[in-house]
């Protein structure tokens, strides 16, 4: 089990990510902790440091939960558990729509003080001009289009896209223009799958399919999701491909029955005086 950190300096970075369209699928995950970052950094392209992260880990209803300190201390966190992956990390609302001026500000702290190769926003035609800028400023810039997260309150829940001409036409506008902005790539989430096929075959960077389809030119997913360590609703795009919920709920079980029969700490877990000392249990050291 690959669970080090891997001696090679080589961080693939957007540009490398941008010429993988049309070519092996990038393997794509969420991450949000050092040690989580460690495990998946051997087995991924992407980490995406996802706005997600106020859902998943800090248990607010939506995205828009998430701050840019949120998602800078769990972008910090990220990069010193990975070396090899993309680091992308989340614009939270809040941080882009005003301006450019107010985009290219929250993109260049994210970036000074995390390190991370890119950035993500959600938006197709109504955010090119700030994505646009923050490309010119030299920071990458990965796209979302379809579902987007920060506006389901603004739309009454978690809808698909793409189900009528109209916005068949409207997903190809936003892809097209996320692309002629500069983005690197661009995430499309819940839309009907032909659709999401359709763009990708028309757009030259590539596409990153969540809830979208296998032609995508990648996949990503929530890792809690993947891992079966979501308590509360799973997607129907999401498979688990671990069920660390039964995991953790028996360890816990086990760990309560053996403090309440004090068969927990056992004689390997617990410091001896030195006149009993053997070694690894012992030792000074912990
Ligand atoms: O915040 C997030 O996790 C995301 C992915 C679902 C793409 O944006």
């Amino acid at each position: 089990m690959a669970t080090e950190l891997p001696t090679t300096d080589i961080r693939i970075g957007a540009e490398l990510i941008r010429r993988r369209k049309g070519g092996i699928p990038l393997v794509c995950l969420t991450a949000y902790t050092y040690p989580v970052a460690r495990l998946l950094d051997p087995h991924v392209d992407l980490l995406l440091v996802g706005d997600s992260v106020a859902m998943v880990l800090h248990g607010h209803e939506t995205t828009l939960g998430a701050s840019l300190e949120m998602m800078i201390a769990h972008g910090q966190a990220v990069m010193r558990g990975s070396a090899r992956a993309c680091v992308v990390i989340d614009m939270p609302a809040g941080s882009y729509e005003d301006s450019a001026v107010q985009a290219v500000a929250s993109a260049r702290r994210i970036v000074e003080e995390t390190g991370c190769q890119a950035v993500k926003l959600e938006g197709g035609v109504d955010m090119a001009r700030q994505i646009a800028a923050i490309v010119a400023t030299g920071i990458p810039v990965m796209g979302h289009i379809g579902l987007l997260p920060q506006s389901v309150e603004k739309e009454g829940g978690y809808k698909i896209k793409g189900r009528t001409d109209e916005a068949i036409a409207a997903l190809l506008a936003d892809a097209l223009a996320v692309e002629r902005a500069g983005a690197f790539s661009v995430v499309i989430e819940g839309t009907i799958e032909a659709v999401a096929a359709d763009i990708t075959r028309r757009i030259a960077i590539p596409t990153i399919g969540i809830g979208a389809s296998p032609d995508c030119d990648g996949q990503i997913l929530v890792i809690d999701d993947m891992v079966g360590l979501t308590v509360d609703r799973v997607p129907k795009f999401v498979k688990e491909y671990a069920d660390l919920r039964s995991v953790i709920a028996h360890a816990a079980e086990r760990y309560a029955a053996e403090v309440r029969d004090r068969t927990f700490p056992g004689p390997a877990h617990v410091f001896w005086g030195s006149t009993a000392f053997s070694g690894t249990n012992g030792g000074d050291e912990a």
